[in-house]
């Protein structure tokens, strides 16, 4: 076969391995065989520029960043839906819809009602030529080259598709994705996203497509448009779509009676807390193409079409009172304490305010009688105030507070964050404990048995100020403590001489700079390899580093900035922690290349976290699961039943400790 042959082959293989991954959720090759393939392809495209395809499977993320979007008008108006909360004003809609078409039978299209971003993709002779955004429904933005970075947006059409065509559906984050990309920014201390909507449209607006294709969106189509469409109904249609390569729900309805309708409203009511992805509602369309045009449209909206929506679970309870709470980083938080609700199947007591700005535009009152919702959102809010339910003995205002209520330094509020900060950061108290149970978690300095309470007992009883305070901790003073034991004292002693041994990367993480989560702290090590170069780099330098971006950089400056903060690291280094990166805790061999390991159960001579930063430094890959590609199972002591299980069902390896240390020639 010659290359270019080989290049139309391999397109048309990945084509088809993506269509099973991203749209039928069925792969039938191998993560490592995909990656293999899509190399070949970009290997062989780069030796052959005059095979170049806009619609070829390397194409999904493009390299250069689209500095604006271009405005679009849209072919087709993008419109919107009429909204109803009400079953009996469905039953309206289709008594209307009856009417309207004489009396004539009709059947109605269900689906469900997606919860993310309008798109609206252009095709043009089977290929990809524009994504817009619904914009104002007449005019949107240009996306293009962010739409091609989801999977499940086919960039070339297959069978028989007509030569134009519009398709219009939702993009989307599934939970599972939205869940990490949060977890990622708390960890970063960033704001997180407060519903998988939110976090769509922020995350396709998104100037560098690189950024869009690591947010994972994923895409349901529910419209065809076109001069030439195969079939004469809305449903036949999708059916068609989904055989030229759409995402289309398999959802997906035609009824012939209400009760039907109903029935579907019913079930999806409940049951549609078990999607991976969010929905709002239910969308009913009339299915002949026929009909549609004979109802036609009122001035925003289809008269042959309605969303109902379903209600989201609320309760009404008594606001007692507000507190604010310092978090690590001088962040406050005010809280609404409440009178015990049920919700959505627990019991609420408190939920969050947000800012400032959310409690103004409430105009909350103590003892108000306030709405509580949980919707797509983690932490039940508060959404309303029932005014009528006041009476003429209205409780305080809430109002902010302008110091912090723990150590009655003035809060500050940076430019273009809604949230208020105490910047006391080296003499707060909640501060100073946070911080401090931050350094010994396990992922940072791993310090067993110094836990929040004990922390909080010597900060309070004066023997801890700060993280090298730590250090100075010894078993006699320790054993003074009430409630601490003489073997306690002892097992935290050697927890914190074993810290020492920590990798740099982990203790860069521990000291607590804002914004340097676990992932930038490793960034940052391997760029710079160590706490003084760190130290003396400019912002540009620092920005400059792949993954730091100004803010960050801009923080690490302002961290050493401060004198208070450079003897804390002055005086950690004097107590033998790792301040630079070394070689066996960059690449120690390739003894483990290839190798996909899982790693269970207790281990003795080091933590599991370490064993998995071990795998890595050996070339190795850990993985979660047991599956056919594993290679071996690192197992400690009470391994889970369920692991061992599949591991001998696939005749998979059990290495102990001991072996493994051997094998990475460690023992
Ligand atoms: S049909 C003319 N179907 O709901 C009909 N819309 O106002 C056009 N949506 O922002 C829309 N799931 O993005 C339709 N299965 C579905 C839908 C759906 C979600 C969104 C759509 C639009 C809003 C309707």
């Amino acid at each position: 076969m010659s290359e270019l042959d080989e290049i139309q082959q391999l397109r048309h293989d990945l084509e088809l391995h993506n269509y099973n991954y991203y749209v039928r959720s069925n792969p039938t090759i191998s993560d490592q065989e995909f990656d293999r393939l899509m190399h070949r392809l970009q290997e062989l495209e780069s030796r052959h520029p005059e095979a170049y395809d806009a619609a070829s499977p390397t194409q999904r993320v493009g390299s250069d960043l689209t500095r604006e979007f271009q405005h679009v008008r849209h072919r087709y108006p993008m419109l919107s839906l009429a909204n109803t909360y009400s079953e009996s004003e469905i039953r309206d809609w289709y008594e209307r819809v009856s009417r309207g078409l004489g009396g004539e039978a009709f059947d109605v299209v269900c689906e469900l009602k997606f919860d993310g971003t309008s798109i609206s993709l252009w095709y043009d002779d089977g290929l990809l030529t524009r994504a817009v955004t619904r914009g104002d429904g007449q005019q949107g933005d240009d996306i293009t080259a962010n739409a091609r970075t989801i999977r499940s947006i086919p960039l070339r059409l297959h069978g028989n598709y007509p030569e134009r065509l519009e398709m219009r559906g939702e993009v989307l984050m599934p939970w599972s994705v939205f869940e990490q990309l949060n977890a990622q920014r708390a960890e970063q201390e960033e704001p997180l996203f407060a519903n998988p909507r939110n976090a769509t449209s922020g995350s396709i607006k998104q100037q560098d497509p690189a950024v869009v294709a690591s947010r994972q969106l994923d895409s349901y189509l529910y419209y065809v448009l076109g001069d030439t469409l195969p079939c004469d109904t809305h449903y036949d249609n999708l059916l068609a779509a989904r055989q030229w390569g759409f995402k289309i729900s398999e959802h997906i309805r035609c009824c012939h009676s209400i009760e039907e309708v109903m029935a579907y409203i019913d079930y999806w009511d409940t049951e549609r807390k078990n999607l991976p992805v969010a929905t709002d509602g239910i969308v009913l369309k009339v299915n002949s193409l026929r009909q549609q045009e004979e109802l036609g449209l009122t001035a925003k909206s289809p008269r042959w079409a309605i969303a109902y929506k379903f209600q989201a679970e609320r309760a009404l309870t008594r606001l007692n009172s507000v507190s604010f709470q310092v978090g690590r980083t001088g962040a406050i938080t005010p809280v609404a304490n409440l009178d015990a609700v049920q919700l959505s199947g627990t019991t609420v007591k408190r939920a969050s305010l947000h800012n400032a700005d959310i409690i103004r535009q409430l105009d909350l009152h103590i003892g108000d009688m306030v709405y509580v919702e949980k919707g797509g959102e983690i932490i039940p809010k508060i959404t309303g105030v029932d005014v009528e339910a006041r009476s003429f003995m209205m409780g305080a205002e809430v109002g902010f507070i302008t110091r912090c209520p723990e150590c009655g330094t003035e809060l500050i509020r940076y430019d273009g964050e809604a949230a208020h900060y105490c910047p006391n950061d080296s003499g707060c108290p909640p501060q100073q404990i946070g911080k401090m149970e931050h350094f010994v978690s396990r992922r940072a300095m791993n310090i067993d048995g110094l836990g929040s309470e004990t922390i909080t007992m010597m900060y309070h009883a004066g023997m801890l100020h700060n993280i090298a305070d730590i250090y100075e901790l010894t078993v006699p003073s320790m054993a003074r403590m009430e409630r601490l034991g003489a073997k306690s004292a002892h097992n935290i002693r050697k927890a914190i001489e074993q810290s020492v041994q920590v990798p740099f990367e982990r203790v860069l993480y521990a000291i607590g700079i804002r914004f340097v989560g676990e992932t930038t702290a490793r960034q940052l090590a391997r760029a710079m390899r160590s706490m003084d170069a760190i130290r003396n780099a400019s912002q540009e330098q620092l920005a400059a580093i792949d993954g730091i971006g100004q803010k960050i950089a801009q923080s690490i400056c302002e961290y050493f900035r401060q004198v208070a903060n450079c003897e804390i690291v002055d005086r950690l280094k004097a107590y033998g922690l790792q301040m630079e990166t070394h070689a066996e805790t960059a690449v120690a061999s390739d003894r483990l290349a290839g190798k996909n390991i899982v790693v269970s159960g207790v281990f003795h001579s080091h933590s599991r976290d370490e064993y998995k930063q071990m795998i890595e430094q050996h070339g190795g890959k850990n993985t979660g699961s047991v599956t056919s590609k594993t290679d071996f199972i690192l197992a400690g002591d009470n391994m889970g039943p369920a692991k061992l299980e599949k591991a001998k069902t696939l005749g998979i390896s059990i290495i102990s400790e001991e072996d493994f240390l051997l094998m990475i020639g460690q023992q």
